[in-house]
């Protein structure tokens, strides 16, 4: 299906995407980070847009250039990222968290940059950084809004995958499988997507173009959404 022939589905809908990876800093010129592309959160929000929705993308740390159209809001951390979407969530009919956020973060930021001294290096502390997936999924300001994570597991996928679902409390969970080269900083994306009704939709290895169609498919059907 070229892209001008897609259904506009997503008319008059706000959709809300997360998209890259957090950096958590430790000084002025240092994070910890991941190698998040921030390529599925773009694919997401460039399908959205074709489909017809107005889309705000919260972007962290992504070196690509935004799809037409999109709303972008850019953070760099974990707990700016928090704050964006919660401000943001109000109006949107779907929340996607396509990003890769940092579990932990340094529990203290220095406020000049960290030298040497001579008797090694000090060990960073961390601390655990706010849960933006299970907040929006569990403390909902809207019962009509469709809630959906990522997850990347290695093994036992659908196991894993679905306790997951569960602990979240989101309403769906695109589950890639990692490993042997695929899905971080590759074109490619396999997925099953598991549904909180209990559904599981494999989604073949494909460009994460058609992944994102996909799961869009998905969020139309649910029926918070208004779908049947
Ligand atoms: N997520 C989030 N806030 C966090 C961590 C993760 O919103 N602090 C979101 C991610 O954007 C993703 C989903 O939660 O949509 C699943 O992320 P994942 O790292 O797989 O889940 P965790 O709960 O962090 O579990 P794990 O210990 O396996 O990393
Ligand atoms: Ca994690």
């Amino acid at each position: 299906l070229a892209r001008g022939d897609l259904p506009a589905d997503l008319a008059g809908r706000h959709i809300l995407i997360t998209a890259g990876g957090t950096r958590e800093p430790i000084d002025p010129v240092r994070f910890i980070g991941n190698r998040s592309s921030g390529r599925q959160g773009y694919a997401l929000a460039a399908t959205a847009l074709a489909r017809g929705a107005r889309v705000t993308l919260v972007s962290a740390n992504v070196f690509l250039s935004a799809p037409a159209g999109a709303e972008v809001v850019s953070v760099g951390s974990a707990r700016e990222m928090r704050e964006a979407v919660l401000a943001r969530r109000g109006t949107a009919d779907a929340v996607v968290m396509a990003a890769a956020v940092a579990d932990f973060r340094p529990a203290e930021t220095a406020a000049g940059k960290i030298k040497k001294t001579g008797d090694g290096p000090a060990p960073v502390e961390l601390a655990e950084n706010p849960d933006i997936l299970l907040e929006l999924a569990t403390e909902r300001t809207r019962p009509d809004q469709v809630v959906v994570g990522f997850a990347a597991e290695t093994d036992d996928v659908l196991a894993n995958g679905r306790a997951k679902l569960k602990r979240k409390g989101c309403d769906l969970l695109v589950v890639n499988q990692v490993g042997e080269g695929r899905a971080f900083g590759t074109e490619d994306n396999q997925a099953v997507v598991l549904g909180a009704d209990g559904s599981a939709t494999e989604i073949p290895n494909g460009p994460k173009e058609d992944l994102a169609d996909r799961v869009w498919d998905l969020v139309a059907r649910q029926t918070a959404f208004g779908g049947t």
